[in-house]
């Protein structure tokens, strides 16, 4: 699969604009990856410090210049602030496959913001890129991520395990 994520691929929803992550989002990714209630179900690395968010924003740039990877900053319409990250990623893993991760500040939550993100990426997936499968992990008491992964249409699969991770179960969508 040969991608091209430069011009990077701005999306827009009714209330969001989906956009490439710079350096200017330090502080706002430091947040949002430091938040208890977002990491309550991810288990990953956090930023200490603002420079260890900078170095984040600039793996996750190299990524995206490298092609393997796409990660959007979901940024309100109504107020300009970064609410959440939406990503595609481990392309190389089987063939027309990606790997959706998604986040956003609890202060958004429940209030239908991801949904309108998992819109235009999903489309973004399957028709610009002509993905096959997209998959998520989510940590099997994450309510709110299998909640929005159903209402998506994804659909369970039991024999996928997550490597490393025991408590994560798989959701796939077909194209
Ligand atoms: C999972 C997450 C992204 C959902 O985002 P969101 O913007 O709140 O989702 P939406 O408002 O679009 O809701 C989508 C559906 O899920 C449901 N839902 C959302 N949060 C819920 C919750 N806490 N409990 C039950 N259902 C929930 C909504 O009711 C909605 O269904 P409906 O339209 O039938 O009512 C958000 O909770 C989050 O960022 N959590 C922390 C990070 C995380 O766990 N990411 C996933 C890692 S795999």
């Amino acid at each position: 699969m040969d991608f091209d994520f430069t011009p990077f691929p701005v999306l827009e929803t009714e209330r969001l604009t989906l956009r490439a992550l710079n350096l200017n989002d330090a502080k706002s990714i430091f947040g949002l990856r430091t938040n208890k209630e977002v990491n309550e179900f991810i288990d990953r690395k956090t930023p200490r410090n603002l420079s260890e968010a900078r170095a984040f924003i600039d793996r996750i740039s190299k990524l995206t210049s490298a092609n393997k990877g796409v990660f959007w900053v979901l940024e309100s319409k109504s107020n300009h602030q970064l609410v959440g990250t939406i990503g595609l990623r481990n392309f190389e893993d089987e063939e027309d496959y990606a790997e959706l991760g998604y986040e956003i500040d609890p202060s958004y939550q429940q209030k239908g913001f991801m949904s309108e993100a998992f819109d235009v990426v999903l489309e973004y997936g399957f028709n610009q890129m002509e993905l096959k499968t997209i998959e998520a992990f989510t940590h099997k008491n994450n309510t709110a991520s299998i909640a929005l992964l159903e209402k998506q249409k994804f659909v369970f699969e039991p024999e996928i395990k997550d490597e490393g991770f025991e408590n994560n179960i798989s959701y796939r969508l077909k194209a």
